[in-house]
């Protein structure tokens, strides 16, 4: 299984950047204080798949997800939607800023695939 080094250094904060893995896109979210604290925020009653934001993030600043809709695998938006998350065009799902499904069709959070911080700018996808 073959695994991926990314420089994270250049990812400003609010910005999220697509790689691709294993022929998936993994974005990273370079989550700003407010982003940050709107995910904690919520209450976990209120999601479909509830998964505390801790549970998530190895590091609160940065979101790691595979860039793939729930729903029917399509690519959504970053960065966008009502969540201020991602936002999927093709039916209309919203996910916020952990990635977790909001509203629309999608079931499940965006997956949050393994991962781990080599150095403070290089993360290992994989
Ligand atoms: Fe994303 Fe249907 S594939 S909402």
């Amino acid at each position: 299984m073959s695994s991926l080094e990314v420089d994270i250094s250049s990812i400003q904060p609010g910005a999220t950047v697509a790689v691709k893995w294993r022929g998936k896109p993994v974005h990273i979210k370079h989550r700003t204080d407010e982003e940050i604290q709107l995910a904690r925020s919520v209450d976990l009653r209120a999601l479909r798949d509830p998964q505390d934001d801790s549970e998530r993030v190895i590091k609160p600043e940065w979101l790691v997800v595979v860039g793939v809709c729930t729903h029917l695998g399509c690519i959504p938006l970053p960065n966008s939607g009502e969540f201020r998350g991602w936002f999927c065009p093709c039916h209309g799902s919203h996910y916020d800023t952990s990635g977790r499904a909001r509203k629309g069709p999608a079931p499940k959070n965006l997956e949050v695939p393994v991962y781990t911080f080599l150095e403070e700018n290089k993360v290992l996808i994989g």
